[in-house]
This record gives C-alpha cells, sequence and structure tokens, in this order.
C-alpha cells in the first residue's frame, strides 16, 4: 500500500472492512446488469464519504433549524442550481433520501388519502411506490392501475384514456423500472388535462436519458416529476422532486417536515457533483453509448432465440422472456451469477409463471457503459448469455464463461479501482487518502 494511505476502516474494523473489499471485488470483476445500478466517479464517491455527514441542517438555504449551515448551505445552492438547468426545471428539492421518498412527498402535497390515483401495473413495469398494496402509496390512496397492450406490450393509451374517464383520478402517474420504451409524457398530459387530473412522471429510471437530451423531458409537461439520482444519471443513491415555482413551498414542506427529518449533506453534496458531471458535453456521448449499447445487446439476443417484451428496446434497460430456452428467469439469474454476470430476474407483462420465477430476466447498460464498454463487448455478453441459459445445468461450460467475463472485466476497470491503480492502493481505500 502507498505510504500516504492509512485505510482507517481496515484499521479499525476488519469485519466491516472485509466486507466491502470483497464487494469493490465481486464489482471489478463481475459484470453488473442490474438496470438501476451504475458505478458513480471518485468525486461523487468522495463528496458522499466527505465531512458532511456530520452535520444537521434541518431546513433549506438561508432558513435552517441548525447553526452553522454556512457551507452545507452553499453545497444544497449548487445542488439545486445545476439540476434546474439540467432538467429545466422551475424548482428542484434534492433532499429526498431515496426515489420512494420523493414519491411519498409529492403525494402528501398533491392527494389527500383515499383519493383515487392511476398509475402503471408494477406487474407490468409500474415500481412498488406506484400503489402496491404494501407499500405506503397503495395503503393510504386508492390506485387503479392500467397496463401494456396484450399484441405488442408497448403501453395502452386507448386503456389508459379509459380508465381515467371511468375513475376520475386525483393523479396520473407516469414512469415505470421494467418498461423498455420511451415514455410520451405528452400522451398521459393530455389524458390528464382531459380528466382534471394533475400529472406525476416518475423519470428514476431514464433521468440520465432525459438531462442528456436523448428522452423526453416530463419538465414540459408535468405538473410534478421524480427521480432518482443513481440510475442512468449516475449520482449517488439518493431522490429528487422537482414542480413550477408556484408549487415549490408546498413540495419543499411535504419533502420536510412532512415525509423527512434532517437531510443527507453528504449525499447532497455528491448529487450536486453528479449533476455537474451531467451537465458536461461527455455525458451526452455516456447517455447516447447507453442506449446504442442497449440497442446491440438486444439484437443480438433476440437473433439468439429468447424473445424481447416489446421487441426490443430504446431506453438502457430489457426484458428478456427467457421461456422459448425451456428455463424461468430465477434459473436465468442464478446461472448468469454463476458465470459473473449480475442481473434480476423480472416478470414479463401478463406473464403466467410466480414472481419468484417469473418468465423474464432485466438486463441494462449503464453500468458497463461507464465502464467504457462498446458494441463490440455487447456482442459478446449476449453470445455469453445465450450460450449459458441454453445449457444452464453445464458447469464446465458455466466455469469458462465465468473466466472469460472475468478477463473482460479486467480490461475495463471500474472508476473506483482505476484510481486506485494509479495511487498504488489496494481495493476499497479511495476514501482513505490521509494528509
Ligand atoms: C420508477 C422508480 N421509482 C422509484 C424508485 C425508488 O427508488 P429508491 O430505491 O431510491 O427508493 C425506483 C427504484 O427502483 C424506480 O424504479
Amino acid at each position: 500500500m502507498n505510504n500516504s494511505t492509512v485505510n482507517f476502516v481496515e484499521q479499525d474494523d476488519p469485519d466491516v472492512w472485509a466486507a466491502i473489499a470483497a464487494e469493490q471485488v465481486r464489482q471489478q470483476d463481475g459484470l453488473e446488469m442490474i438496470a438501476s445500478e451504475n458505478f458513480t466517479s471518485p468525486a461523487v464517491m468522495q463528496a458522499v464519504g466527505s465531512v458532511l455527514t456530520n452535520k444537521y441542517a434541518e431546513g433549506y438555504p438561508g432558513h435552517r433549524y441548525y447553526g452553522g449551515c454556512e457551507f452545507v448551505d452553499t453545497v444544497e445552492e449548487l445542488a439545486r442550481q445545476r439540476a434546474k438547468q439540467l432538467f429545466g426545471a422551475e424548482h428542484v428539492n434534492v433532499q429526498p433520501h431515496s426515489g420512494s421518498q420523493a414519491n411519498s412527498a409529492v403525494y402528501l402535497m398533491a392527494i389527500q388519502p383515499g383519493d383515487t390515483v392511476l398509475a402503471f401495473d408494477l406487474a407490468h413495469g409500474g415500481h412498488l411506490t406506484h400503489g402496491m398494496k404494501l407499500n405506503s402509496s397503495g395503503i393510504l390512496y386508492r390506485f387503479v392501475h392500467y397496463g401494456v397492450r396484450r399484441d405488442n406490450n408497448l403501453l395502452d393509451f386507448d386503456q389508459i384514456a379509459a380508465l381515467a374517464r371511468e375513475h376520475k383520478p386525483k393523479l396520473i402517474v407516469a414512469g415505470a423500472s421494467a418498461y423498455p420504451r420511451e415514455i410520451p409524457h405528452d400522451t398521459f398530459a393530455e389524458i390528464a388535462r382531459d380528466v382534471g387530473a394533475k400529472l406525476m412522471v416518475d423519470m428514476a429510471h431514464y433521468a440520465g436519458l432525459v438531462a442528456a437530451g436523448i428522452h423526453n423531458n416530463p419538465l414540459l409537461v408535468a405538473d410534478f416529476v421524480t427521480s432518482t439520482t443513481h440510475k442512468t444519471l449516475r449520482g449517488p443513491r439518493g431522490g429528487i422532486a422537482m414542480c413550477r415555482a408556484e408549487n415549490a413551498k408546498a413540495l419543499d414542506r411535504a419533502v420536510f417536515p412532512g415525509t423527512q427529518g434532517g437531510p443527507l449533506m453528504h449525499v447532497i453534496a455528491g448529487k450536486a457533483v453528479a449533476f455537474g458531471e451531467a451537465l458536461q458535453p461527455d455525458f451526452k456521448e455516456y447517455a447516447q453509448k447507453v442506449v446504442d449499447n442497449a440497442r446491440t445487446l438486444a439484437a443480438a439476443l433476440a437473433c439468439g432465440g429468447v424473445k424481447l417484451v416489446s421487441g426490443g428496446t430504446d431506453n438502457h434497460l430489457m426484458l428478456v422472456d427467457v421461456t422459448p430456452l425451456g428455463i424461468g428467469g430465477k434459473l436465468a439469474e442464478e446461472v448468469l451469477d454463476r458465470c459473473g454476470i449480475t442481473c434480476n430476474k423480472n416478470m414479463i407483462p401478463f406473464d403466467e409463471r410466480k414472481p419468484m420465477d417469473p418468465s423474464g430476466i432485466r438486463l441494462g447498460t449503464p453500468a458497463l457503459t461507464t465502464r467504457g464498454m462498446g458494441s463490440d463487448e455487447m456482442q459478446r455478453i449476449a453470445n455469453w448469455i445465450l450460450r449459458v441459459l441454453k445449457s444452464a445445468d453445464d458447469t464446465a461450460l458455466v466455469a469458462a464463461t465465468k473466466s472469460e467475463v472475468a478477463e473482460l472485466a479486467e480490461q475495463f476497470p471500474v472508476p473506483a479501482a482505476k484510481l486506485e491503480r494509479q495511487a498504488g492502493t489496494r481495493a476499497g481505500t479511495l476514501q482513505t487518502v490521509a494528509r
């Protein structure tokens, strides 16, 4: 190890350190294809690992319930201004601890308990905060769900309009966790306008594509827009909520004190850094490559005998029906995991199998693209996926694939590993450079 570094976690708590170090090796040696994951830059990680974790700052810049907030005010203001610029938003609240918290805050301000909300069905690609019965959204409000069409697996706007007319929801929610196509926010806005509903767009998954101008910007038509910051947007784990200036005060009140206490200022610093990165021209290139890679991967998989929900993708993810290969999603996830390819089993629309062993897997390209992988690598990865899924019980093939995966991974260091190689330090020591 470099003399100028001390690994405080390793020194003071070897048990925790062992798990962190092992996780970093897992991230470096494998191929991360979970569509909602990414690798933040070393700058984002350093901000999140900074002294700001020590600071309480209930309230908002200039109006805090604690002293000593002059520097965290600067950080939060930078995050707010950059996010406003990135999405063309009139108002941004950067305090939600997560995407779920951002959604809770919008519900709290926009509707009353018992009100009707129209949102995307979880079984067709929606998110649990869009009215799943065990989630607070489903407990507190009356959710009605729309889905995709059986024939092409695209959002069924005839059904959405009919349900809106029938149920007269106070709020319509657009956005998804597992929908491989661009969402036409203006069509949702038209339907909302027709029935006098407010529109909330949860762009948690594709915010990075919106920031890059690749997908249409929901801020142009929606009353409220929520997002996570850690998926295609490539920031720290967290959420944001946005609205027009006239709703700013109500939204801020709904986040704090409505649904949260003190903000995580270290994470807000990470958000500020990530928004700054996303404003750079090379982020547009990155986001375009994410989509190009997804298209290449999807096309190669479709040629190899699996079925893609909706026939392909125009974002960062795809839903792959693996049942034509004679296996289910659970086994597919497990076999790929044994090869060092991480993904998640996923229901496909109108799935006849159970959630714990559905028909599909969900694959995404944001993390692989951050590592610098391109079209050639997508072709190779598609071939590996097809070959092991076709011979799921061939242990020799799985072992051979695992070593090919590791060889490829070695050529594309994750951002943290790059920095450490440069500094001559060991895995996971990013935060520990001492004076
Ligand atoms: C569409 C959507 N909304 C909200 C969330 C919740 O985000 P978090 O896990 O940060 O609470 C997710 C996370 O997967 C999501 O996909």
